[in-house]
């Protein structure tokens, strides 16, 4: 099969290309099989590529595939096993950017009818990372306010409509009227662009008639500033830091003092790691509101197709053209039967 295969971290994305590989195999009678249809494209992917992500150090190491989020078609599983062939499934997991991928049962779910295998694959893990984040450890709640920054990224657009979902007041924080756009779109109440001076002071304006925010959603690594905008007494979670460049904040924690704030850390996969029932208890969380239609899936404009498309779209993110999530097309679905192939 064809796949983006990293036998070494490369430091520019664009070097990447799809080379042939063996199909993936069976490592236990329980795998599922998978025809992939769609692979998205993430931060983490944008550092796994080059080497620059945490796990690099322990989990992720080459040789491996690159790509984490996908959906496709089950080609093979197990009789006992909840997925049929034919069955149109998204997953998490190494080994996105190929043809097809070999995984245990828990690591997928079912596409809901609603959506497409593309819409599956656009909000893949992010709206559980999100969700767990805001709810489960921000303990976000109805009738308060909370800023997000990063809001126009593939995690921030899911996190504003989960926070809106539960009857929270949503501040984004983005870069650009396109990407103002976009998050008014999925229902942001106010909009602040960082690229204007004394952004911090408005969001704070904007919370509580002046006190501040009462939830930070921080996914681009701006706790200083996030602190700024909190209420006294306020919450702040640290998501990721795709703003940063691979070089951390030093924070003086005097700020965290001063203003009587609780600053937390959510990493998804570790909590998996360590605490799957919580995890299970956040995936039910955030899929309850996709049954319940509050999710609306954002694709970037962009056509993406083939996994020759794969450098070019990890570059438009790099540089910041992407909005909610690039779409990699992987292959045209022809054999499947016309319900599914309407919703591919
Ligand atoms: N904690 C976890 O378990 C977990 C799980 C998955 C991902 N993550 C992390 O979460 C972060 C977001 O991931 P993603 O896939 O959503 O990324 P993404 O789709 O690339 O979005 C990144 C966002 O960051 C914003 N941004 C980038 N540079 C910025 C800057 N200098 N100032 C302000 N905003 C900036 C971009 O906004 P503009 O384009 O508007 O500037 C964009 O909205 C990443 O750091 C990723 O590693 C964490």
């Amino acid at each position: 099969m064809k796949a983006i295969h990293i036998d070494r971290f490369v430091s520019n994305v664009t070097d990447l290309k799809p080379s042939t590989i063996p199909n993936p195999f069976s490592k236990s009678s329980q795998d599922i099989h998978i025809k992939i249809t769609h692979a998205a494209v993430t931060h983490v992917d944008l550092l796994y590529a080059q080497g620059l992500h945490q796990n690099n150090r322990r989990h992720v190491q080459p040789p491996f595939i690159l790509g984490t989020e996908y959906a496709g078609v089950v080609t093979h599983s197990p009789p006992s096993s909840s997925f049929p062939p034919g069955t149109r499934v998204f997953g998490g997991g190494l080994g996105a950017y190929a043809e097809q991928i070999c995984v245990s049962e828990p690591t997928i779910r079912r596409v809901p009818s609603q959506w497409t295998n593309a819409e599956a694959c656009a909000v893949g893990a992010s709206g559980a990372v999100s969700y767990g984040a805001l709810i489960s450890v921000a303990q976000l709640k109805a009738g308060e306010t909370v800023v997000v920054l990063g809001a126009s990224g593939g995690l921030g657009v899911v996190a504003v409509q989960i926070a809106k979902a539960v009857g929270a007041r949503v501040i984004a924080v983005v870069g650009g009227k396109e990407k103002a756009e976009v998050v008014r779109g999925v229902g942001a109440d106010e909009v602040v662009d960082y690229r204007q001076e004394g952004w911090e002071a408005r969001v704070k304006a904007l919370g509580n008639g002046g006190e501040g925010v009462d939830v930070v959603y921080d996914g681009i690594g701006a706790v200083e500033s996030g602190i700024r905008c909190l209420r006294y007494r306020g919450r702040l979670v640290v998501v990721g830091f795709a703003a940063r460049g691979g070089k951390m904040e030093n924070l003086k924690v005097n700020k965290i003092l001063l203003k009587g704030v609780a600053v937390f850390g959510y990493r998804f996969g570790e909590d998996s790691r360590r605490d799957p029932q919580r995890t299970k208890d956040v995936w039910d969380g955030f899929m309850n509101l996709v049954e319940d239609g509050k999710i609306r899936p954002v694709i970037y404009k962009e056509d993406y197709w083939g996994l020759e498309a794969v450098s070019r779209a990890l570059e438009d993110v790099r540089e910041r053209k992407a909005w909610g999530r690039a779409v990699i097309r992987v292959c045209e679905v022809e054999e499947d039967t016309t319900e599914q192939k309407a919703r591919l």
